[in-house]
């Protein structure tokens, strides 16, 4: 039982205890001999029932009272304890960041790019060159961007062969990157050149050529009296400028709604034809939509499927390498 002139001494002898407290262990320590389930206080605490009356309350009062002086100065010592424990980690753990690099693990560690990115870096740099702007869109797309206006109203069969994945608002991922084609007619004035590299996904049956979540990379000029032969000429100055070399292709009619006439470029690759490049003049609805006058304007379209291309680029035998971020794969093209 603790008896009122005790109470004093107890809380020296434990606010003592607190600030001689060494470390943090040694604090625990501390902290559990006072606090803890047979400590000091805690017993102390216990022994009032056998106080009698009044002399309880008053003995109760100023034992609560040094307990949360107690908890307090244990707080402080435990921030106090930490903040000296960092500066020591601090001064041990030091490191020199001028001194000079040690080459060797840092490259075997730096990684490199992907050959998507590689690919996609080339193309940008190829179209700045024959003066378009790389522009980018939403991979959540709006119904009307990705089908609407262009051209492939809700009731169209067109819409069949790029199903996608929908979100309950009504929205979609979008199938191609020609729905930025919209959101640039949207936003720019003719004459106009852009490309827009991007993601695209689809409901898709997967093989070595096929895949649910590629890679495009949308090319749309506007200006006037644009034909057929400027399609042929960016397009073989494209391959040329990505193989080094004229890759041998083929033109073949092809249907989209947003063309018109409408082609399908294929490559030769791996001994049989790979369907890479579809393109065409702009359709005159779509130009419309995007309130420009068919009649003054017009305009070519293509939509490169990257990653075949990429594929093609680097002899990769299946697509489904590109997403599966396998080093030993990965590591060839660093
Ligand atoms: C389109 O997506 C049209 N938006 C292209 C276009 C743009 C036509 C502008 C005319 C004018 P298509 O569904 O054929 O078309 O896809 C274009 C290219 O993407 C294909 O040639 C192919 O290289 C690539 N591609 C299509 N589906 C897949 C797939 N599942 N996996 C990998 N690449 C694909």
């Amino acid at each position: 039982m603790v008896a009122p002139d005790d109470t004093e001494q107890l809380a020296k002898t434990a606010l003592a205890q607190v600030s001689s407290a060494e470390n943090l262990s040694a604090l625990e320590e501390s902290r559990l001999k006072l606090l803890g389930k047979k400590g000091t206080l805690t017993e102390a605490l216990k022994s009032l029932k056998d106080i009698a009356g009044e002399k309880r309350r008053e003995v109760g009062a100023r034992l609560n009272q040094i307990k949360a002086e107690v908890e307090t100065a244990i707080e402080e010592r435990r921030s106090t304890l930490e903040r000296a424990a960092y500066a020591t980690q601090l001064k041990s753990e030091w490191i020199d960041v001028s001194l000079p690099v040690r080459a060797r693990p840092i490259v075997e560690s730096a990684g490199s790019l992907h050959p998507l990115t590689k690919v996609q870096r080339e193309l940008e740099q190829i179209f700045r060159n024959l003066g378009f702007t790389v522009v980018d869109g939403p991979e959540v797309e709006t119904d009307y961007c990705n089908f609407e206006a262009l051209n492939v109203p809700s009731t169209h069969p067109a819409r069949d062969m790029q199903d996608t994945f929908w979100t309950t608002g009504g929205d979609l991922l979008r199938t191609h990157t020609s729905s930025i084609q919209v959101r640039a007619l949207q936003t720019m004035k003719p004459p106009l050149r852009i490309v827009a590299p991007g993601r695209v996904y689809r409901y898709e049956r997967i093989d070595a050529s096929h895949e649910h979540t590629f890679y495009q990379m949308e090319g749309m000029m506007i200006d006037r009296n644009v034909t057929v032969g400027h399609v042929i000429y960016f397009m073989r100055t494209l391959l040329r400028e990505i193989f080094g070399f004229d890759a041998k292709i083929r033109l073949r009619p092809g249907y989209f709604p947003f063309v018109e006439p409408g082609f399908e470029l294929d490559i030769w690759f791996k001994n049989r034809w790979l369907e890479l490049l579809p393109c065409g003049l702009i359709h005159p609805r779509v130009l419309e939509f995007g309130g420009i006058n068919p009649k003054e304007w017009n305009g070519f379209a293509f939509g490169l499927g990257m990653s075949r291309l990429v594929m093609s680029r680097f002899k990769i035998d299946d697509i489904r390498h590109l997403q599966l971020g396998d080093l030993r794969f990965l590591k060839q093209f660093s």
